[in-house]
């Protein structure tokens, strides 16, 4: 049993200290025990907290003052957390955002008082990412007191997670993890706890967890529902040294482990958590080896994905027959339980 399931933030810091929780995953009669981080408690419900207080501690010591202006390219969490901890501190926040961004995340943008600027155009991948970016290049050639945090390629992101969320997971599963699953974006989440682990756990395995359509590790982007997850072009804090595996996970494998964790747990994740416990349950059933400590990043809660992946008016009309969709439960003889 991990020793210490809710902890608090480390070093006094105001972001962090989510707990772990345990949920088992019966594959084939095989008994699993996964861990799932759940970071989406942290104060502004995801692991995108963490990044953006430490791309703020960065503009700050670049010069960001009192009254001045950030700005940032986002799809949702790193926004509402950037708006937040913006407004605590006394800066003007201008989300970049498009219309992925889910309605539970542009309310919440809004509530903050943030501008808002959302863009319509999709680039010529057929995403967003670059048109916000544009966006963003813009913004700043207008306004040359603005400032970039730019979570897409400043080396702090990484680091936020090198700091903070590996060490609290190393921890919390009294320094023994058998295997990491973890979903990427940036890439930054990745990149820091595979750092912490590569050097204080060797042995632990990195499942890298990429949606399907997601170009984060290079190939050709294609259309894809899931959020928060994936990328449009290359991440760039990865190389093949930060992790062991990856897998690849489409959208309705996600959607059907968020909706299956939800009815069997009633934990509500996110996408990019469900697609991360999809690529758990497909790693363990193809391996021999009997896993014993196993964790899942799950970067934050369902309720940001209650009009969407938990609406079944929304998957009907995206083409996904929920709950029975594509749910590997047939095929992998799945079940999940609540610990
Ligand atoms: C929903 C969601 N999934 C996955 C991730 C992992 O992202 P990254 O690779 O940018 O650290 C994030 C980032 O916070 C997220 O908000």
């Amino acid at each position: 049993m991990p020793a210490y399931h809710g902890i608090e933030s480390m070093f006094g810091l105001p972001v962090g200290g989510t707990p772990l929780r345990e949920v088992r995953l019966v594959i084939r009669g095989r008994r699993f025990t996964i861990n799932l981080k759940m970071e989406g408690d942290n104060k502004f419900r995801s692991v995108k907290d963490r990044t953006a207080f430490f791309l703020l501690e960065d503009a700050e010591e670049k010069g960001l003052r009192q009254g001045g202006t950030v700005v940032e390219s986002t799809s949702g969490n790193l926004g509402v957390a950037l708006a937040n901890l913006c407004g605590e501190k006394g800066y003007n926040f201008i989300a970049v955002i498009d219309p992925k961004t889910t309605q539970e995340n542009v309310h919440r943008l809004e509530a903050t008082g943030a501008v808002i600027e959302l863009v319509t155009e999709p680039d010529h991948t057929g995403g967003y990412l670059l048109s916000r970016l544009d966006r963003v290049a813009e913004l700043c050639r207008n306004n040359p007191a603005y400032f970039w945090t730019n979570q897409y390629g400043n080396p702090i992101n990484p680091v936020a997670h090198f700091l903070t969320t590996a060490p609290e997971i190393y921890w919390q599963m009294r320094r023994r993890v058998d295997v990491i699953f973890m979903p990427v974006s940036t890439g930054g989440t990745l990149a820091g706890v595979s750092r912490f682990f590569r050097t204080a756990s060797p042995s632990t395995i990195i499942v890298a967890v990429d949606a399907a359509g997601s170009a984060a590790f290079g190939g050709q982007p294609a259309p894809r529902k899931l959020t928060g997850i994936g990328s449009s072009r290359p991440a760039e804090f990865l190389d093949t040294k930060t992790f062991d595996e990856l897998a690849v996970v489409g959208d309705a494998e996600a959607f059907a482990f968020c909706n299956a964790l939800y009815k069997s747990t009633g934990l509500k994740v996110g996408g990019s958590s469900g697609a991360t416990l999809a690529a758990c349950a497909k790693f363990l059933a193809s391996s021999e080896r009997e896993f014993r400590r196993i964790v899942c990043i799950c970067p934050d809660r369902g309720e940001n994905y209650d009009s969407t992946i938990f609406n079944p008016r929304w998957l009907f009309e995206n083409g996904f027959a929920v709950p029975e969709i594509a749910f590997p439960s047939r095929e992998l003889s799945v079940e999940l339980h609540a610990a």
